[in-house]
């Protein structure tokens, strides 16, 4: 089996009496864009600041590229690239100078440097702003800038932390395609985020966290197999009469079935063609119908089947 890029066992964080990291477990291979998932508090940026060394922890191991992770490891420190969750670049430097200095701290050699922060600049499309102040900057290009920062010396590891927090939707296209080809280049990516979209476009396996514990890990399809729901079926409908809905209630896959403000809400398990099933015994029974749609399960529902809770506050 390869080394993994992370390997975290048993990893316990206590804020004082707060339990931060309980026991979390986490495996990360080369070449994926893995996702930490999970709403505020969960502990994401914990997890990152445990793996980076620059917090201490109170049990469990953790090795990067094999190699147990001390503050002053910095042979691998130089392979990592983090883009903290709060934009931290200097409002005294422009965006160039900005990126020159980050990448000052890993590659020392003048014109190699150049060309890297020229390429980042480039990479994040700032090449119009190079001589801007940060205070200058909207929120979607001071992210950007602080992506640039994060990657310029071009790390074979990568933290983004929420990257995309409060972002507009360009930026945010962006910083998603960005991360993607960063990750074609040859980076191991891993990527917090509370949006399950982002998660679920770009990550090739995710974990849910939630209360410092790892909850379920799998590929957003192995998730979503891990739960009940497969299938939710709506359909509007003028009237439907309760022994309607209950016949409905015992088709085969069916296990939850409600009618409120003139819509038929179908949760199915499994199954194939639970659609038509459905609509035939509308039909049956003569129940005329308006809009269909059938959706499959998200994220979000993966993680309210495991919590109780919903995603998002
Ligand atoms: N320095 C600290 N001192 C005390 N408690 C802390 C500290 N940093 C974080 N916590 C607490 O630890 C828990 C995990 O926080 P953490 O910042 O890791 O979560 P997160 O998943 O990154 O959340 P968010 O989505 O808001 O960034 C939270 O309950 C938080 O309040
Ligand atoms: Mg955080």
């Amino acid at each position: 089996m390869p080394v993994p890029v992370i390997k975290i066992e048993n990893l316990v964080k206590r804020y004082d009496d707060l339990v931060a990291l309980d026991h979390f477990n986490l495996r990360i291979e080369e070449g994926e864009i893995f996702g930490l998932l999970g709403p505020n508090g969960s502990g994401k940026t914990t997890t990152i600041n445990c793996i980076l060394s620059l917090l201490a922890f109170d049990k469990g191991t953790i090795e990067v590229f094999g190699k147990e992770m001390h503050p002053d490891s910095y042979d691998l420190k130089r392979q990592i690239g983090v883009v903290m969750q709060n934009v931290a670049v200097f409002d005294e430097l422009t965006v160039y100078e900005n990126i020159d200095y980050f990448c000052g701290l890993y590659i020392k050699d003048k014109a190699v440097r150049r060309q890297c922060v020229e390429e980042a600049i480039d990479f994040v499309g700032l090449s119009d702003f190079r001589r801007f102040y940060p205070k200058k900057l909207s929120g979607g290009l001071l992210r950007r800038l602080n992506i640039a920062c994060g990657i310029a010396h071009k790390p074979k590891l990568i933290f983004l932390d929420e990257p995309t927090v409060a972002v507009d939707p360009q930026s945010r296209n962006r910083i998603l395609e960005g991360i993607q080809e960063l990750n074609r280049q040859g980076a191991t990516i891993i990527y917090t985020s509370h949006y399950m979209e982002e998660v679920e476009q770009i990550c090739t396996r995710v974990a849910i966290m939630d209360k410092g514990k790892n909850l379920a890990i799998g590929t957003t399809a192995e998730l979503k197999r891990m739960i009940k729901k497969s299938e939710i079926i709506s359909i509007d409908i003028l009237d439907l009469l309760p022994e309607q809905l209950d016949a409905i209630r015992g088709l085969k896959h069916v296990y939850e079935a409600s009618f409120e403000n003139h819509c038929l809400k179908v949760l199915c398990s499994g199954g194939t063609h639970n659609l038509p099933r459905v609509l035939s015994y509308l039909q049956s029974e003569e129940v005329s119908f308006g809009r269909v749609y059938s959706e499959l399960p998200t994220l979000n529902d993966v993680f309210l089947e495991i919590t109780g809770k919903e995603l998002r506050d």
